[in-house]
């Protein structure tokens, strides 16, 4: 299978490396704006398997060129280019994955996961499968809900909680992952929740309240925010009594200031204004102040958790199952050379990759992760330094 990796960022280097290491797999051309980093990952993977290009996404013509001859595309760039890509495999015949897809497009122009799901149809007529929001929050996160939801009777709830404990060297603000994602996440996309069996929206940092996450990270303060499990895992894990579908992530005090003071200054938008002669727009003013993905490789200490908590019973008792994985930020760096949040969401979006190649997903059209089978995912994910873990958590919390 040639496959091409779009975006070789902190998470695009991770998958790259990861499905090169896969016999099914031929060729993995790394593609980016940034062709030193093309240039720079590439002698991470094996010679005869890599080549490299330099392409501007929103040039259509050489995203087509680059895509003809190419089994299957992993999209490692923000989600507002979704649609074009997933446009332009529908035109080259290309299968498709993404990692993430924030919405609504209308909010600040990123794809609706909405949208992706309509596009079912085309894809299915054309022979064609795309993988959707395959990473480790969304991606491993829904997977874990499908394996608690196959396990239990009944499932009222599930709640994903994400929890970061890292401090991060010469930064006050360091969002681990791409720091456009996490301020749209945050403060700009109303979460969308799955409430008493009804899809509603709430306002931007409205909800907190406090989980304790699995040593070494323990109780930290979380935050509900806009993500796509509170969308996914209703619309696929419904069958067994679902009300409530909710996502909630650690974040600390001063970063959460930070945003409330953006927001009460009028700034949660990215429409362009006008300043004294100068214009900008405030979510790009604000992330030019905060580090790349990248530039916080060997610079975070701490641990990483991500997991799924399911709400429900089991032969007749009342059960909570956290099912989760735990990533050491050092450890990623010194065993791999990349950070933990990196490596996290790289190794999940390779597995499923990797079964897609080895032809264990084979339905076509668009997939979620509640939508393929968990239990090889999760052994690739083991076998790829990735260990996760179930506990039962008391059931009077
Ligand atoms: N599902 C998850 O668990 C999860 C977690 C973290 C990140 N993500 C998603 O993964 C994506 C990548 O995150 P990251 O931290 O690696 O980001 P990153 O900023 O490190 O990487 C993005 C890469 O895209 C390249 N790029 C930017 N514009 C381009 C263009 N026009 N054409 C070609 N290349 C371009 C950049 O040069 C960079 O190398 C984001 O969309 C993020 O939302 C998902």
């Amino acid at each position: 299978m040639r496959v091409l990796q779009l975006g070789v960022g902190s998470v695009g280097e991770v998958t790259a490396r990861t499905v090169a290491g896969e016999p099914e797999v031929d060729k993995v051309v790394l593609a980016d704006i940034d062709e030193e980093r093309t240039t720079e990952i590439a002698g991470k993977l094996p010679a005869d398997k890599v080549e490299t290009l330099g392409l501007d996404v929103a040039d259509r013509s050489a995203l087509v060129r680059a895509l003809n001859g190419v089994d299957f595309v992993i999209n490692g760039l923000t989600p507002d280019v979704n649609m074009d890509l997933m446009d332009a495999c529908l035109e080259t015949g290309t299968h498709y994955m993404d990692m993430a897809a924030a919405g609504p497009r209308n909010v600040v122009g990123t794809a609706d996961l909405d949208e992706e799901f309509a596009l079912d149809g085309a894809f299915k007529k054309k022979d064609l499968t795309a993988l959707v929001c395959f990473g480790i929050d969304p991606g491993a996160s829904d997977v874990f809900a499908r394996y608690l939801y196959d396990q239990l009777d009944t499932v009222e709830r599930l709640t994903v909680f994400d929890g970061d404990n890292a401090s991060a060297d010469g930064y006050t603000f360091a969002p681990a992952f791409s720091p456009t994602t996490m301020v749209e996440e945050c403060l700009m996309l109303p979460p969308i929740a799955f409430e008493n069996g009804r899809r509603i929206l709430r306002k931007p940092l409205s909800h907190s309240r406090e989980f304790e996450f699995p040593e070494p990270i323990g109780k930290l303060k979380v935050w509900n925010v806009d993500h796509e499990e509170s969308q996914l895992m209703p619309m696929f894990l419904a069958g067994k009594g679902l009300r409530d579908a909710d996502f909630f992530i650690a974040l600390d005090d001063g970063w959460v200031n930070l945003l409330l003071t953006w927001r009460n200054l009028g700034f949660d938008h990215n429409q362009e204004i006008e300043f004294e002669g100068a214009r900008f727009r405030p979510l790009d003013l604000l992330v030019s102040r905060l580090p790349k993905s990248i530039d916080l490789i060997g610079k975070l200490h701490g641990h990483t958790c991500v997991g799924t908590l399911a709400e429900g019973t089991e032969d007749g008792k009342p059960v909570r199952r956290y099912m989760y994985q735990i990533t050491s930020h050092d450890e990623a760096f010194k065993k791999h050379g990349v950070q933990g949040t990196g490596w996290q969401t790289g190794v999940p979006a390779a597995c499923a990759a990797i079964m897609f190649a080895r032809g264990l997903i084979r339905d076509r059209g668009i997939l979620a992760p509640e939508c393929i089978d968990p239990q090889p995912f999760l052994e690739l994910m083991t076998q790829h330094e990735m260990p996760w873990h179930v506990i039962d958590m008391p059931t009077d919390d």
